[in-house]
């Protein structure tokens, strides 16, 4: 009798045992935008990726559009370890004491895909991941977004046009400063707030890439967009450090082929996905959709560029000269 009560407990114990070995690894990957945007295709790729590599062993869930945490609370998550993985866009990581990635929110730096590539693929890009660990977070890689213009309730042709207008903009000073350069106001706001506050008239305008604008519909509670590419915005995949280091080699390596893969596809994809949108906004006819001539186009760079020295301080004259130097840029030459 009491060899077979024995027998039945190590029994039940082995299957507990062999059930908790089964018991998949569960990432939970939060973020603010749809499903349908670059980055909302791409967390859901690398979830794919990640089931398929590790052969189920990590289910990756996906929390899109806020609803789990907003742009604020998701960081705070991250880091007491009640999400694993974010993809916060770059302009994001200021509150958190990592100034310097405001770099990429200086308007008119960039000329496009190919000069960001060379900053985020090379040893800027690493640099500005290093300084993520200290504040137990790692960064996995740079997905990138697109480019962003400005849409309010009346015409933008000129910088002056947005002159005294209330303005939503992602938390970095280096946006505030160039919302003021404008002589507009910044208005801080989450993301998930956005599409309610320009309905309601709470803000006048806003900026975004045009993926963003569309999949909140924003162009329904915005009469004006114009195309000015005047800044970018993507993002850092990031994932909370002590879990990371703490999973099994095997299983991390194969998430890191898992991001590898999901960022050249967020990379492919991000360009088409924009451009497609713009499509959308086009056709639906709500707002009207204005591309600035080349003579406005540099009125609004000689109103921004000076942003860019007005926030050494803040971003720290190094990584803006790193910047400059990795993409040729010369900000007296516009
Ligand atoms: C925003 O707040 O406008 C963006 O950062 C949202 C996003 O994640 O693309």
């Amino acid at each position: 009798m009491k060899v077979s009560k024995l027998l039945v407990a190590l029994l039940a114990g082995a299957l507990s045992l062999g059930a908790a070995a089964q018991q998949p690894i569960v990432i939970k990957f939060s973020h603010v935008v749809a499903s349908d945007t670059p980055k909302g295709k791409a967390v859901e790729f690398f979830a794919e990726k990640a089931a398929e590599l590790t052969k189920g062993r990590v289910k990756v869930e996906v929390y899109a559009n806020s609803t789990l945490y907003e742009d604020k609370e998701e960081m705070e998550a991250l880091q007491l370890g009640a999400v694993q993985m974010l993809a916060p866009s770059l302009a994001k990581f200021g509150p958190l004491g990592v100034r310097e990635f405001e770099v990429f929110d200086l308007p008119y730096i960039f000329n496009g895909y190919d000069d960001l590539h060379k900053v985020t693929a090379g040893p800027v890009g690493k640099q500005l991941m290093a300084k993520l660990e200290p504040k137990g977070i790692s960064g996995l890689a740079f997905w990138d977004n697109g480019f962003k213009s400005f849409s309010a309730n009346t015409p933008i042709r000129n910088p002056d046009d947005l002159r005294g207008k209330k303005l939503r903009i992602q938390s970095s000073k280096v946006l505030e400063e160039q919302v003021r350069a404008l002589k507009a106001l910044p208005q801080v706001m989450a993301f998930s707030e956005v599409y309610q506050a320009l309905q309601t008239g709470v803000v006048d305008g806003t900026e975004n890439p045009i993926s963003n604008l569309y999949t909140q519909k924003m162009h329904e509670v915005q009469k004006h967009l114009a195309i000015t590419d005047h800044g970018y915005l993507g993002y850092v995949v990031i994932v909370n450090k002590k879990f990371w280091d703490g999973l099994p080699t095997d299983i991390r390596k194969q998430l890191e082929e898992a991001m590898v893969q999901a960022t050249r596809y967020a990379n492919q994809i991000a360009k088409i996905e924009n451009d497609n949108a713009l499509e959308q906004v086009r056709k639906s006819g709500k707002t009207a959709v204005y591309v600035p001539t080349v003579a406005e186009r540099t009125a609004f760079k000689k109103a921004l560029v000076p942003v860019h020295q007005k926030m050494e301080k803040r971003v720290g004259k190094e990584t803006i000269d790193a910047v400059y130097q990795a993409i040729n840029f010369d900000p007296n030459k516009l």
